[in-house]
């Protein structure tokens, strides 16, 4: 080898070490004492700033983990050489707060600039909407890093339809790993937010083409669904999840038992009968309900990305790259 690519294999070598990450909680607990408290206190303002926010925060976890794992693809902004997610089929005109990420990353830069990785910001993010809307407080892995790219694409192949049925959305987590529990469990995270009504225009009017509603909806629910929702009406009127929607509790699932569920993806986990037992039970025991989230959430927030990555400044911007690195990842 010559002294270039040898050095060349060293630094990949050193690289590689780099990216095969250890998730484990208290990941900051020397560079960034205060990481977690930064962000929960930034959270607590939102909360009270704008209620909602704190759900459409949470909700990122997701769509940034299932596609190509939990690096904060989801936060990038599109440049002229990339086009990144946020115009995504499942996220234009439909994700926001992402200031909220925003406030928090420029808190935690203040604190202790170039160490926490808008990943993990996400995560902690996700972890502090619930526990402050009334759901489970729990422990998180941390030490994750931040993507180089985005990927629309892959977002537009990967994240779920709200027209999805619960046998699809069944085959979907199987590929994460993630369990026809986990996957119901998981879903009781619309027990918090608001959906628009361009994501059940069709259950209402034409669902699966039929020309007629979808029959699962409890008729008191749909009419006032027809209300919220006229056809030909504005499609960016929004609609609660459930009907405590800024308490995370197991409402939700009480709601799909009465066929009251917003969504055709979450009525569809009372109709299917391998979900169905699931969401009797966690209409029935909220603890239950809690218990099977954390662990859902933190099988989700384990799906690490093997690519190479860094920790961003700014969530929405990857760094610059100095002219090495730029040949480690060519
Ligand atoms: C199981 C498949 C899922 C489907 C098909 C789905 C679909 C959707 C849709 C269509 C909306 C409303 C979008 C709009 O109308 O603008 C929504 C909202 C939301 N989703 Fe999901 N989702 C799923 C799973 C999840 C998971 C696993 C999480 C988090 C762990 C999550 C968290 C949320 C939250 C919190 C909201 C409300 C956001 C807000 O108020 O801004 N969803 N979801
Ligand atoms: C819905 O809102 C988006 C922006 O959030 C806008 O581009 C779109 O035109 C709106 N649609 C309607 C029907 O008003
Ligand atoms: C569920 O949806 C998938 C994909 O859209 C479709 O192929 C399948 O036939 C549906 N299954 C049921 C039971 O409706
Ligand atoms: C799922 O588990 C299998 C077997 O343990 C593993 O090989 C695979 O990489 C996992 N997939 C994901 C997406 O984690
Ligand atoms: C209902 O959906 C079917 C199939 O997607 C479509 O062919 C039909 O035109 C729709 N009807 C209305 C009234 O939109």
């Amino acid at each position: 080898m010559s002294p270039v690519s040898s050095l060349r294999f060293l630094l990949l070598l050193l690289l590689q070490t780099a990216i095969a990450m250890e998730l484990r909680p208290g990941y900051y607990a020397e560079t960034c004492p205060r990481a977690e408290a930064v962000v929960r206190e930034v959270m607590k303002k939102a909360l009270i700033r704008e209620p909602r926010s704190v759900a459409s925060v949470m909700r990122f976890q997701f769509h940034d983990c299932f596609v190509n794992g939990c690096d904060g693809s989801l936060l990038l902004d599109d440049t002229p050489t990339m086009v990144g997610e946020k115009e995504a089929l499942s996220n234009i005109n439909s994700l926001q707060s992402f200031e909220v990420i925003d406030e928090a990353k420029d808190a935690l830069e203040k604190a202790c600039p170039g160490v926490v990785s808008c990943a993990d910001v996400v995560v902690v993010a996700a972890r502090d909407a619930v526990a402050l809307t009334g759901g489970p407080d729990w422990e998180v892995k941390l030490g994750r890093k931040d993507s180089l790219t985005a990927n629309q694409e892959d977002s537009n192949d990967i994240m779920p339809s709200p027209r999805a049925n619960a046998s699809s959305l069944v085959d979907l987590f199987a590929k994460y790993n993630l369990s026809v529990k986990d996957l119901v469990a998981l879903s009781g995270s619309h027990s918090i937010g608001q959906a628009r009504c361009f994501s059940v225009m069709f259950r209402l009017y034409n669902q699966s083409g039929t020309g007629r509603p979808d029959p699962a909806l409890d008729p008191g629910f749909r009419d006032e669904l027809y209300k919220l929702c006229p056809q030909g009406g504005d499609e960016n009127v929004t609609g609660d999840l459930d009907s405590t929607p800024r308490e995370f509790d197991n409402r939700y699932f009480k709601d799909l038992v009465a066929g009251r569920g917003f969504l055709n993806s979450d009525q569809t986990l009372f109709t299917f009968p391998r979900t169905r037992a699931y969401v009797q039970k966690f209409s029935r025991d909220q603890d239950e309900f809690f218990r099977a989230f954390v662990e859902g959430m933190i099988k989700m927030g384990d799906l690490v990305s093997d690519r190479p990555g860094e920790i961003r400044r700014n969530c929405r911007v990857v760094n610059s790259r100095r002219p090495v690195e730029v040949l480690l990842e060519s």
